[in-house]
């Protein structure tokens, strides 16, 4: 029998890395790691990072530090503390984490997390002759593993038990699709995770199929380009993102389906005619634009302008004309001016955002738009920040206060920190909050909404959600 161990891993970044961390945990199960809330209980830490901004880096090496201190505490007590950074930062920087912070034992990047058995032995100082035997024991190494190998990761990573799928709630993700071909000059996406890869249909069907059997009621499809998605159907034909959709959304129990995230190039009309046609597709869309201004949009490589976005808007709307937009912007690009910054405010207007995240621009080492000459001061970056996140703040507030009286369709996750308060979520991803039992878990029952919270909703359970045997609406 294998010998229980613990490991911790602390998640940063994107939901890819959340399901990523997820896939480690299940894939060191078999080795008798058991996944561990504290930090200082772990024989194995890992941190999965994120190199999207400065800051997202950073974090890394502060929490680096603080794990150095309590592996030395660790070590006097006799136990050894293995420490790997996997993720983004792992396959940007590689060697040079070691070399900053010799505490670390193990650097990954995202593609090779099948490998960790194995690459786990190596830092044990044996390599494992074979599946079946017992590494030699050996001198302790480190290891460092940023290629990105030819077999597909997917296919070697271990699947979630029912028990563990449980434990993670109603609501899950799925990655579908990983790695970007769309080299916005700002970003590190491309070069951390790898070129556009698509998984193919019939292992996401299986996986889905796997989540819908120990009782998860949403899904959301992942991908850097989700909606880029082409996988190989069973006969050989690629299958793209609505279609994929629209299979999912034949599995018994699965009775929500969200996706992100888009890209607005790649919005094709099948997606657009889903969000009409498909009850099981929720009415929220994540599709960042990024910048208000064609000049900036260019100097992105983003390769569409801003009335090309709006008028996407305008076509999946009057699909669904419920649909909350999300989206993401960066304030304080390369040379962007007044005149562009206040263009970017412009398309928050006509757009209409129920959600929005934003950012300063992070020259990020590698990518085109950290070599321009004309970077934005870091006070104006904070200004524009400031109004910008002003404005988002207030059409989410407005969006909120326009649900107040409707009733919701609201799927149960977790009970609320009040005695007696549960949690769920509406069609348009906002918590809720309301008063009634742990039974809603996993149902979803309609909500009269009576107020709102700071990005959140509060609600009244309808007569009809009381009835114990009712299961969805
Ligand atoms: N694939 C997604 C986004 C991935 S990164 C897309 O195409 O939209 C998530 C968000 O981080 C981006 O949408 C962008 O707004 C922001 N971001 C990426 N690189 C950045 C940088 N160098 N500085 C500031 N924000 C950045
Ligand atoms: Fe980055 Fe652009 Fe790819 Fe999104 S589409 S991951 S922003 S390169
Ligand atoms: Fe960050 Fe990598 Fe995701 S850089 S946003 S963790 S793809």
């Amino acid at each position: 029998m294998t010998a229980q161990k613990t490991v911790f891993i602390k998640t940063y970044g994107c939901q890819m890395n959340v399901y990523d961390s997820e896939r480690m945990s299940d894939t060191l199960a078999p080795l008798g790691y058991v996944p561990t809330t504290e930090m200082a209980d772990a024989d194995l830490v890992i941190l999965n990072t994120c190199h999207i901004r400065e800051k997202a880096a950073e974090k890394v090496y502060s929490e680096l530090g603080r794990i150095r201190v309590m592996k030395a505490e660790r070590a006097q007590t006799g136990r050894e503390t293995v420490v790997a950074v996997a993720g983004c930062v792992a396959q940007a920087e590689g060697e040079e984490i070691i070399r900053r912070a010799p505490v670390v034992d193990m650097v990954f990047g995202p593609q090779t997390y099948h490998r960790l058995p194995a690459l786990l032995d190596r830092v044990a100082g044996g390599e494992r002759p074979s599946e079946t035997e017992a590494p030699k024991p050996a001198r302790r190494s480190r290891v460092v593993e940023t290629e990105f190998p030819a077999e597909d990761k997917f296919d070697h990573l271990t699947p979630a038990t029912a028990a563990r799928t449980r434990s993670r709630g109603v609501s899950a993700f799925l990655t579908v699709q990983e790695g970007c071909d769309k080299f916005c000059t700002f970003c590190v996406v491309p070069y951390t995770r790898g070129s556009e890869v698509s998984r193919p249909a019939d292992k996401i069907l299986e996986e889905a199929r796997r989540l819908a059997d120990a009782g998860v009621r949403e899904v959301t499809l992942l991908g850097q380009n989700v909606n880029a998605y082409h996988g190989e159907g069973a006969d050989g034909r690629p299958v793209n993102l609505a279609r994929l959709l629209a299979r999912i959304a034949d599995i018994p129990g699965l009775d929500r389906l969200r996706y992100t995230t888009s890209h607005p190039r790649d919005m094709d009309d099948e997606l657009i005619a889903a969000h009409r046609d498909m009850p099981q597709l929720m009415p929220y869309l994540h599709l960042p634009v990024q910048s208000g201004s064609d000049t900036i949009l260019a100097a992105m490589n983003r390769r569409h302008t801003a009335s090309d976005y709006l008028r996407l808007v305008d076509r999946i709307r009057a699909a669904r004309p419920d649909l909350a937009l999300s989206g993401d912007f960066i304030v304080g690009f390369p040379g962007e001016t007044d005149a562009d910054f206040e263009a970017s405010l412009e398309i928050i207007r006509q757009a209409g955002y129920a959600a929005s995240f934003s950012f300063k621009y992070s020259p990020r080492p590698g990518t085109p738009a950290a070599e321009i000459e004309a970077q934005v001061p870091e006070a104006v970056k904070d200004e524009r920040l400031q109004r910008l996140q002003a404005l988002i703040n207030a059409q989410e507030a407005a969006f909120s206060a326009s649900l107040v009286g409707r009733t919701l369709d609201v799927l149960f996750e977790k009970p609320g920190r009040m005695p007696g308060q549960m949690v769920g979520r509406s069609p348009y991803l906002q918590p809720v909050h309301v008063q009634g039992s742990p039974d809603l878990i996993g149902t979803i029952a309609p909500v009269l909404i009576e107020g709102t919270g700071h990005h959140s909703l509060f609600g009244r359970l309808e007569p009809a959600a009381q009835d114990p045997v009712r299961k969805s609406a």
